[in-house]
């Protein structure tokens, strides 16, 4: 869930440092810290807080020199304080590391270490990796020995970039298991090491990522890198194709604000070259699906966490009311403890925007172990959950830097409509007739988008109301159900306020008791099959008194009628509407949380990508 930059070349680190940990100070935000080497010694600063705090401190008390690293925190052992905050320095001085990643083992080698006389300085778990590196260049090892040798020897996933006054020419860096990516830029004289792309895109496109359990010794003109057996990797050079002004906020107060206004383009970008509108058919090349796996394709398991799971809900009954194939969406976390039933004849179909979520990383291996096919729909190119797919879909919805997704929940709706469509094709499951009309409704999407944003100004006005609310009930049924989930997820995770999303006839089973005139309630009810009992609840819910606010299809009197407020969505195939009903929902949670001045890009205690179990 840490951010890590590392630099070497003939320019100061610290700036080029700085920069890249302010592009990713949405994966952990509670202390961040910086080292270089300059004449021959290893220079740390480090504090609790935000980057802005290490900004001060280093503009109090400056630093300069090359190589260096940095790293912004997501603690997981150890309080986040100044003494806790990464990079680490061993026992001599000359040795620096920062990582990602929990040593699932730390407390068996502290007490060895501190039984050979080591001091510890912090309560965190990565520091034995420092001590560790110590140890064997104490005797005689070099510094890549070294730290192969503590690769192998600390247990769980790491994302790991060492830095020795010793060898001042170097960085050492390893990717093991799934703690999040490695991925090394390369320049013209200078080379870069950084946790995720927009680090480091301002400098170079061109990108080397580690697989699990690879290490790599990068010097200012060279890369080299091999397994932690020892064996040489012959690397695959990546050009990334995104645009560093789209890591940027621009006009926009937050990131977040500015990726949902983002969506008429990453979903104009995800239909590009994927839909031929003029013979009604969808292509997916990267899933490298055959008629043959498509006929017999019998249970998919959709696996995916938080934002991406609500996708999945959607995408299940796409691809049942399409396709015609049973398919069940199952939490990342839970994936792997279900013992579930899969074959050879399954696919395990996992969504992530970072591709690097532990818990749906852990649900493909699964899926892997028990033989099923592997494809992922992801955003963060060249992630592992991309890599490890037998075939994936690329979200194209661009760098997201809000912890809160929401362009990354639009674009695989998208995503896994088409593949609906293209599984019902190569199945003989929909007529010429069907799937051309399927199509035809795609070219819909972006103008959809804009206009559902067209609904700022009213959801600023309802926002307005509900800025001091302290629960929130969001109410769907059908395809709009996931929706209600996603709408209390963006509020709770932003606003701080207590939402619950509810399937909406379930609510006479029980939580109608919470409804009174304290509670407003958000019910999704547009022109789709479920519209008419959307009508019953959101009357059972004023009935108790309840602030409704409505979701509802422009010209759809009824619900204006009923609702306290509504906020007005265009009219749209009912299988495209989570896109129009989503989009004021993101805006509501964004608008409230703005409104309480809420720190929206960096909530607390949560973190970009979460690289841990
Ligand atoms: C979304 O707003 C959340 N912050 C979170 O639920 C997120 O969707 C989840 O952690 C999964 O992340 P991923 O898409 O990167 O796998």
């Amino acid at each position: 869930m840490c951010g890590i930059v590392g630099y070497i070349g003939p320019r100061d680190a610290t700036a080029i440092i700085l920069n890249g940990l302010k592009r990713l100070e949405y994966r952990g935000y509670d202390s961040a810290g910086l080292a270089v080497i300059h004449d021959g010694k290893i220079d740390v600063r480090r504090d609790a807080g935000k980057l802005s705090r290490l900004v001060e401190l280093i503009e109090s008390e400056p630093i300069s020199g090359s190589p260096g690293i940095g790293h912004t925190r997501w603690a997981t052992h150890g309080e986040p304080s100044a003494r806790n905050a990464h990079p680490h320095l061993g026992s001599t001085g000359e040795v620096v590391v920062v990582h990602n990643g929990i040593v699932e083992n730390y407390l068996e080698l502290k007490d060895e270490l501190s039984a050979e006389g080591v001091v510890f300085n912090s309560d965190t778990d990565t520091e034995t990796i420092v001590h560790l590196v110590e140890h064997y260049q104490s005797t005689g090892l070099d510094l890549s020995d070294s730290a192969r040798k503590t690769f192998t020897q600390i247990q769980g996933a790491h994302g790991i970039v060492l830095l020795s006054s010793k060898e001042p020419d170097k960085m050492v860096c390893a990717r093991i298991g799934n703690a999040g990516g490695v991925v090394i830029g390369l320049g013209d004289g200078e080379n870069f090491i950084a946790s995720d792309i927009p680090a480091i895109l301002e400098h170079t496109r061109k990108v080397i990522f580690l697989d699990s359990r690879q290490m790599a010794v990068v010097t200012r003109d060279n890369v080299h890198i091999e397994t932690l057996e020892g064996r040489p990797v012959d690397p695959q050079v990546h050009i990334v194709s995104w645009d560093p002004v789209a890591a940027e906020k621009g006009e926009y107060r937050h990131f977040m604000q500015k990726e949902i206004h983002e969506q008429v383009r990453s979903l104009t970008d995800t239909l590009a070259g994927r839909v031929d509108f003029e013979k009604g058919q969808i292509r997916l090349p990267e899933l490298n699906l055959t008629p043959e796996f498509a006929q017999r394709l019998d249970r998919i398991f959709i696996t995916a966490c938080g934002t991406a799971a609500h996708a999945g809900m959607v995408g299940k009954i796409l691809i049942e009311k399409i396709a015609r194939i049973p398919c069940e969406v199952q939490l990342g976390s839970e994936f792997r403890y279900s013992d579930p039933i899969t074959n050879k004849n399954s696919l395990v179909l996992s969504i992530s925007q970072s591709g690097e979520t532990a818990d749906t990383l852990a649900a493909m291996e699964e899926g892997r172990k028990k033989g099923a096919t592997l494809w992922s729909v992801v955003n963060a190119i060249g992630s592992q959950a991309m890599r490890i797919a037998d075939g994936f879909i690329s979200m194209q919805a661009g760098p997201e830097v809000g912890v809160a997704s929401t362009k990354a929940f639009t674009a695989p709706l998208v995503d896994l409509y088409m593949l609906a469509v293209l599984l019902a094709d190569m199945r003989g499951v929909i007529d010429n007739t069907v799937r051309k009309t399927l199509v035809a409704d795609l070219r819909l999407v972006p103008d959809l988008a804009s206009r559902a944003l067209n609904t700022e100004p009213g959801v600023e006005i309802v926002a307005g109301r509900l800025k001091d609310i302290r629960d929130c009930l969001y109410l769907g049924r059908g395809i709009n159900m996931p929706i209600a989930f996603e709408g209390a997820l963006k509020l709770k995770e932003i606003s701080y306020v207590h939402a619950e999303g509810y399937p909406a006839g379930e609510m006479k089973h029980g939580p109608i008791a919470l409804i009174d005139k304290m509670m407003p309630v958000v019910c999704i009810a547009p022109k789709d099959p479920w519209h008419d009992k959307m009508i019953s609840q959101i009357q059972q819910a004023k009935a108790r008194g309840g602030t409704v606010i409505a979701i509802a299809t422009e010209g759809d009197e009824l619900v204006g009628s009923l609702a306290d407020l509504t906020l007005w969505v265009p009219e749209c195939p009912w299988m495209l509407s989570p896109i129009v009903t989503v989009i004021p929902l993101q805006l509501l949670a964004y608008h409230i949380a703005a409104m309480r001045g809420l720190d929206v890009d960096q909530p607390r205690n949560l973190a970009k990508s979460v690289t841990v179990e």
